[in-house]
């Protein structure tokens, strides 16, 4: 049996690069796709055997199809595992009545829906692949449940991805492909610059530790899907949807994913989606 195949995004640096160094360390065959090619490098020298960096800006849609594709085929035409780690924080000025940048937005969460779809693509076509689960990590934050009103774009990218989680991993579950996320508080990375970091009490930094807490929990468990976990200090909380603010949105909520089902299959019969 050949070995799990898993592919990380912004895993050259802080949490995609502690995830990798776990998965590799686990007896997976790990690839980086990141923008920074040295710290890319070094870090496949440094795992040895079983590490592949593909230079990849993930919010280029080619360049991510691109490297999916070589990451499956060097891992012997199986992929298992999709962490999407890469994201950046607001590139907006303050300038009024000019287009702004919205990067956030492309990088933390179109290339997300992109990268997802084409996991989902390659999990179908693995070796073995009903025999077991294939699993897709995203990464939201502590800002996709609360605000960081600093950063608007980043907060609502990070709600996106939460979103996208809950609607996705029950449908992706019924083919075997389970998508959770994570929402890690402060975690000292390259993300945060030194002198930002230092103003934070050490007691609210988040341990790299506790992100390896959730990506074992997802290993460790087959039937875990649509979940959003919480990473705060040393502890793992899944967190709820908010409930239905009355009866009528509690019975939409339930009766009515039924009905938007059955509407959506006659609508994409009709229209040959
Ligand atoms: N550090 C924190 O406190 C914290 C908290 C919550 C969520 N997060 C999230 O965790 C993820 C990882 O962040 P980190 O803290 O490890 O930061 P980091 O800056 O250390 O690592 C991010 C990596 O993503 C790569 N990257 C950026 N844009 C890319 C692109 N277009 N294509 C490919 N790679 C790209 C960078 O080169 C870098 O290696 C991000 O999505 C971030 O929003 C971080």
């Amino acid at each position: 049996m050949s070995k799990p195949v898993a592919i990380i995004t912004g895993g050259a640096s802080g949490i995609g690069l502690a995830v990798t160094t776990h998965l590799h360390k686990l007896g997976y065959r790990v690839v980086i796709f990141d923008l920074n090619s040295e710290a890319g490098h070094e870090t496949v020298s440094s795992l040895g055997v079983d590490a592949l960096f593909i230079r990849t800006d993930v919010s280029d849609y080619t360049q991510q199809a691109r490297s999916f594709k070589q990451a499956f085929e060097w891992g012997g035409n199986r992929l298992d595992f999709c962490h999407a780690y890469a994201g950046i924080d607001d590139r907006q000025s303050l300038g009024v009545g000019k287009e702004i940048n919205t990067k956030t937005l492309d990088v933390n969460l179109e290339a997300v829906v992109q990268g997802l779809w084409l996991f989902k693509y390659y999990a179908r076509r693995s070796e073995g692949v009903g025999e077991r689960v294939a699993r897709f990590v995203a990464t939201s934050s502590a800002a996709g449940l609360y605000s960081m009103p600093t950063n608007p774009q980043y907060t609502a990218s990070k709600y996106g991805i939460v979103g996208l989680t809950r609607a996705a991993g029950p449908v992706f579950a019924k083919e075997s492909i389970t998508v959770n996320c994570i929402c890690p508080g402060v975690i000292a990375t390259n993300l945060c610059p030194p002198e930002i970091l230092q103003c934070f009490p050490k007691e609210h930094i988040t341990p790299l530790s506790t992100v390896i807490k959730a990506i074992d929990a997802f290993l460790g468990d087959d039937g875990m899907t649509g979940l959003v976990v919480e990473l705060s200090q040393e502890n793992i909380c899944f967190r709820d949807m908010v409930e239905g603010a009355n009866e009528s949105q509690k019975w939409l909520g339930t009766k009515g994913d039924e009905i938007w089902d059955k509407a959506y299959e006659s609508v994409a019969e009709r229209k040959g989606y």
